[in-house]
């Protein structure tokens, strides 16, 4: 076993590949460890025992820097207690924005804006532009003008109680000033360190023998994130309001009003703001922030572009997890030269072989890159990309670094160009397919492949899935080690291997009886995150929503998937969904599914593999009927077409609120239609209601209905 081998060794007498192997099991120990300190308040091991874990990690890197992970724990900073705080459900949840990253991504923004109010592209709406504060977002309550709570974004739904620490922040008011502030009023905004304030902490820090920060970022949720507030109070956090949550009473018609009030009450805003018209009154301000950017206190990494009327607003909405009335335009991305010491291949959770650069690590925009994806085999070629070239990288944002470029004066003589591999890197080393037509490369292994077997059990339980507390990433490449996890419907059987898990290094009676307890917690699962789970290519959260929605039972969604899968391998050839069958067809009428995703529901659903699956998963779990409609709406779980054009609402906006009121809204008319909403000039779709006897609704008819 090398493990224990390498865990024993002088760090000194360690070869490179027994180096990298130690950091590997150092980062998924540290982590467990981590995890378990914070989040579950168990740790298992002494302070003196993790700090030593924590000074080996440090010593191998210092002898083999090149080897330092992206997750090596060296690069974790602000220790995050999650434990210890309480959790604050957010009655509307905190969203993130949509990014605009070119002019033209900002056009269609707007442009998405004025199809979906129906506005000629002379109407331009008035948009409030705000720096982007890169820091973390966070939640004050106030009731009767006093803050009563802080809360964290945490995963957008829950975050977590912070309200002693956010009380220490100099400029956010303990009780609002001036008057008529609503009842209830929770502040939304961003906690943020100045530059300046940042570098004299990791001054202070470093004197210390302490920690020091990666960025600004960083220091802020670190100090904001302490179990004691002193500690927090100590660090010099300021607050900028720009969004609001649950409010008693509205703050006004304009977004530039509701600055204006929250600026009288107390609070500091984003600045330099400015209300704009059209695109080019955008870019300018864009431009501008862009060249005042290094002479800002604060960091910022773009700009935020908010439509000003708060009832456009409202008619807008969401798409997910963002606003259709707001986007962030990113300011470009930093860059750096590094060398590239290797080219690995990664294996997803669908099979696709993801090339990755192994890096000389360094430090772009403050943050140290060790990775960076390389796509595909085409994109390696492409950039003509090779091991030992010196290489332009780049960070944007949270996203993964890219390789931009290779410094071709730089090359090595005897460099070769990279020869992508014609088998899969996982030990059965199953040939690689690559279909006509196709940039991604898969391993042919399926559910055999040892690698894919683990990334589809991490994806199972992550926090969009299963999100199984204390069954990471870590913890599933551990008992797939072991044998005792293959497949999904395993994890629920672990219970039955109690002793085995208790013989582990690591494991403690109180820890496996929390695992153990959080997996049975899981046992009750809705039907939407019972199919995002399964990972079928495409099915995404959104997807794994709307198929819940439109067939509620696991059941019913199964055997129509089934059928779907049937009818299209006997009609491989046809065009239109209507052509291959009724199941087929049903699956393609729902909104937001065409023909190629039902195609990759299909193939998964044809494979006898999968079909034995999710039997037996589901053998394990009760899964969840999803009511068609949350709401008591009069249309919750009816299924409705428009048609026509409409007068008060444009389609989108009409879909938009028909399914916020629990509705499926359809393309085509069928027998499982309940209305058709029949506008001006309506055509076919009109007359096949007649024939089939659906229920026709005028547009004043639809909307007495909804209210
Ligand atoms: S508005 C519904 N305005 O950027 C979302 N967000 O990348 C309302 N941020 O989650 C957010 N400056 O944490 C807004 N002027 C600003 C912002 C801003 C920074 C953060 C915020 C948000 C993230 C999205």
């Amino acid at each position: 076993m090398p493990k224990r081998a390498t865990a024993e060794k002088d760090v000194d007498k360690l070869t490179a590949a027994e180096a990298e192997a130690e950091l590997a099991r150092l980062a998924a120990l540290i982590a467990q460890h981590d995890k378990l300190y914070h989040e579950q308040d168990a740790p298992m091991i002494s302070d003196a025992a993790y700090d030593a874990l924590r000074r080996r990690n440090e010593a191998v890197e210092a002898r083999f820097p090149e080897l330092q992970r992206a997750d090596s724990p060296s690069l974790k900073v602000g220790a995050a207690p999650a434990a210890g705080f309480g959790k604050v459900q957010h009655s509307i949840p905190m969203l993130s924005l949509g990014n605009a990253f070119a002019p033209e991504d900002v056009a269609e923004f707007l442009a998405r804006i004025a199809r979906f109010l129906g506005l000629s592209a002379e109407e331009a709406v008035e948009v409030m532009a705000e720096p982007k504060i890169d820091g973390l977002s966070c939640a004050l309550r106030y009731e009767g003008g006093k803050l009563v709570q802080g809360a964290t974004r945490g995963d957008g739904t829950t975050g977590e109680e912070i309200t002693a620490n956010v009380r220490t922040i100099a400029d956010l008011p303990q009780t609002l000033k001036g008057k008529g502030w609503p009842e209830v009023l929770e502040v939304r905004g961003e906690v943020y360190m100045s530059r300046r304030d940042f570098a004299a902490l990791n001054e202070r820090q470093e004197a210390a023998g302490a920690k020091v920060f990666a960025n600004p970022r960083n220091a802020a949720a670190g100090s904001l994130r302490q179990l004691d507030p002193k500690i927090t109070a100590s660090r010099p956090l300021h607050f900028f309001g720009y969004a609001w949550g649950e409010i008693s009473a509205p703050l006004g018609a304009t977004m530039a009003e509701a600055r204006g009030r929250l600026a009288d009450w107390g609070f500091t805003l984003n600045e330099p703001a400015a209300l704009c018209s059209g695109l080019d009154d955008l870019l300018a301000y864009y431009q501008r922030i862009m060249s005042e950017r290094a002479e800002l206190p604060f960091e910022i990494d773009g700009v935020v572009y908010k439509v000003n009327r708060l009832d456009l607003q409202q008619r807008l909405g969401f798409v997910s997890r963002a606003p259709r009335w707001a986007i962030a335009h990113k300011f470009p991305a930093e860059q750096a030269e590094t060398r590239l010491n290797a080219i690995t291949i990664q294996v997803g959770r669908t099979g696709a072989l993801t090339p990755v650069a192994n890096l000389e690590p360094i430090s772009v925009g403050g943050v140290v890159v060790a990775r960076a994806t390389l796509h595909n085999e085409d994109e390696i070629a492409r950039k003509d990309i090779r091991e030992g070239d010196h290489v332009i990288i780049q960070r944007a944002g949270d996203v993964i670094p890219q390789v931009v470029e290779v410094v071709k004066a730089k090359r090595p003589k005897k460099s070769k160009p990279f020869v992508f591999p014609t088998t899969c890197p996982c030990p059965l080393a199953t040939p690689v397919v690559r279909p006509e037509g196709e940039a991604v490369a898969r391993c042919s292994g399926g559910l055999e492949c040892p690698y894919q077997q683990v990334r589809r059990l991490m994806h199972f339980v992550s926090r969009d899935a299963f999100d199984i507390e204390g069954l990471g990433v870590e913890n599933i490449q551990e008992f797939w080690d072991a044998g005792l996890i293959k497949a999904p419907a395993d994890i629920f059987r672990l219970r039955g291997h109690r002793a085995a898990i208790l013989e582990r290094e690591r494991w403690a009676e109180q820890s496996v009886a929390n695992l153990l307890q959080a997996i049975e917690d899981r046992r009750r699962i809705g039907l939407d995150r019972f199919i995002y789970a399964l990972g079928i290519r495409q099915v995404g959260q959104s997807t794994g929503k709307l198929l819940a929605r439109s067939y509620g039972e696991l059941a019913a969604w199964q055997a129509a998937m089934i059928q779907a899968a049937t009818e299209r391998a006997a009609a491989p050839e046809a065009k239109k969904p209507a052509e291959v069958g009724e199941a087929y067809a049903e699956l393609c009428d729902i909104e937001g599914i065409g023909m190629n995703m039902a195609d990759d529901i299909g193939a998964f659903f044809r494979d006898p593999q999968h079909k034995a699956m999710v039997d037996d998963l589901a053998a394990e779990l009760e899964v969840e009927a999803v009511a068609a409609a949350t709401t008591d709406s009069p249309v919750a779980g009816k299924t409705v077409v428009f048609t026509g054009t409409l007068v008060t609402m444009t389609r989108s906006e009409a879909k938009a609120k028909a399914e916020s009121l629990g509705a499926k809204v359809a393309g085509s008319v069928s027998k499982k239609t309940d209305y058709v909403v029949v506008g001006a000039d309506a055509g076919s779709k009109a007359k096949k209601a007649e024939q089939l006897g659906v229920a026709m609704l005028s547009e004043e008819e639809w909307q007495a209905l909804i209210g």
